[in-house]
């Protein structure tokens, strides 16, 4: 335990398994999660990731069925056609059909594919409008993080600089035009029956729940779902989902190019499992248990989120230590992954093989693996980052084999997420 300053915040950071299993299993509602900055907060949104309180969980209620593995696999022919039609293109760019290879920097493909999913997943059948919408958060987040840049600057995010001016104006299109989603979708919502092609989508969890309060005069709740709240959840969806997914993908095909002896037993697994069949079914995917060891480990060594803060609600005791009220906790996820107490001597090494009796054997302490956190706030969108993955990963192993290109520079950096520097270069060859 030592403490870190933020600013002018100090962080107690702790990185003991026993005590983080105090702060969100034992303990837990002693402690909530800490008001992030306001700039943090234009570009996450004010959605299930800093709601808190009764509001949080009345929202995360409404949303969870959104990422229900019954509701993923409804997606499932959605996602490969959209890997599907990425890589025809990255195909036709290769020279000749044998020898072809092409070098694609895969972390902005990546990117383009999540967003693609999680605006299906967040709009379903008004995907083309969603589409729109998420395109200007995409980049309206772009510009916002440079300003998060420069947050040790007082004031910066109010001066009219020009990146702060196109970052305001898209702010307020995006608003609008997701106020006119709404509205559009809240008209027929009493008699549109949900589509087919994803039944829960959020949206319309969201407008079914807010019509539903709205109508029940007898008991107006102060929780009622809003359409700002409406706003704020598909931001947040948006900006929670998109490049912490790309990251996975991306951190995963660099280990697996790395790599070659577990890229060719993953796509020894692929092929045995799939078959003849050029996209993997439901079933397919959890069957392919190397892939998710593969995943784990690429998680553990390179977490896109590489860490946690929660803010003690009282003063107690806490790991030895008195604990004042107010105090906020840092959990470095990314060092607790690297912990060789935790993880043995190679714990710096790309060793899948960890994972293979389940996660909560492959450390000392279960608890030591938390890419998604832990306890009741832990990522909603788990299931569908690893569906997403391993259709994705797999129907590369089917197609390709990859190397790491000569231009490509280990140079991992955090903003905000746990990047590769370089875009991730990487070239594929035909198989
Ligand atoms: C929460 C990581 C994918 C939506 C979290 C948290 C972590 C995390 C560490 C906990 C934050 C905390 O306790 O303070 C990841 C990683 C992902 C991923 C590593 C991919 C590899 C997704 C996806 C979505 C999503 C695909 C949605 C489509 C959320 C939301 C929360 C959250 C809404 C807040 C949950 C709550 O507080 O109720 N995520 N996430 N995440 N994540 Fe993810």
């Amino acid at each position: 335990m030592f403490i870190v300053w933020f600013g002018a915040t100090p962080r107690l950071t702790i990185s003991d398994p026993a005590v983080i299993r105090e702060i969100f299993v034992v303990k837990s509602e002693l402690f909530e999660k800490n008001e992030s900055p306001p700039l943090v907060r234009k570009i996450e949104g004010d959605g299930l990731l800093s709601l808190k309180g009764e509001k949080w969980a009345h929202h995360r209620k409404i949303i969870q069925p959104t990422f229900h593995t019954e509701n993923l696999k409804l997606m499932l022919p959605m996602m490969a056609k959209s890997m599907e039609e990425a890589v025809g293109k990255w195909t036709s760019k290769m020279p000749n059909a044998s020898a072809g290879k092409v070098e694609i920097e895969v972390s902005d493909w990546f990117q383009k594919l999540v967003e693609e999913v999680i605006t299906r997943a967040t709009f379903g059948s008004s995907y083309q409008d969603g589409k729109a919408i998420f395109e200007l958060q995409a980049q309206q987040m772009v510009h916002a993080t440079e300003a998060y840049q420069k947050i040790f600057i007082p004031g910066y995010r109010f001066l009219p600089t020009k990146k702060n001016r196109i970052s305001w104006r898209l702010e307020k299109e995006i608003r609008k035009s997701l106020l006119k989603l709404i509205d559009r979708r809240r008209k027929n919502s009493s008699c549109q029956m949900l589509s087919d092609e994803c039944p829960n989508d959020l949206l319309e969890l969201m407008i079914k729940a807010s019509l539903k309060e709205s109508a029940d005069e007898s008991s107006p709740s102060p929780l009622a779902i809003t359409e700002n709240d409406i706003v704020e959840e598909c931001k947040t969806i948006f900006f929670a989902g998109t490049h912490t997914t790309s990251n996975l993908l991306t951190w995963t095909t660099v280990l697996l190019a790395m790599h070659p002896q577990w890229q060719e037993q993953a796509r020894e697994e692929v092929l045995r499992v799939c078959g003849a069949r050029d996209t993997p079914t439901k079933d397919d995917l959890s069957k392919l248990k190397t892939l998710g060891m593969i995943l784990n480990e690429s998680l553990r060594l390179y977490p896109p989120a590489v860490a946690i803060i929660r803010r003690a609600k009282t003063d107690m005791q806490l790991g030895g230590l008195h604990i004042l009220r107010d105090t906020e906790l840092l959990i470095p996820i990314l060092a607790v992954h690297h912990d060789p107490a935790l993880w043995c001597h190679d714990v710096h090494e790309f060793n899948p093989a960890r994972f293979a009796k389940g996660v909560a054997h492959a450390a000392k302490h279960p608890m030591a693996f938390m890419p998604f956190g832990l306890g009741a706030r832990r990522c909603i969108g788990q299931n569908l980052a690893i569906f997403q993955a391993k259709l994705a990963v797999a129907m590369l192993l089917q197609r390709f084999s990859f190397e790491l290109s000569p231009n490509y520079e280990h140079a991992p950096s955090v903003l905000m997420l746990l990047h590769p520097q370089q875009g991730a270069p990487i070239v594929f060859r035909k198989l």
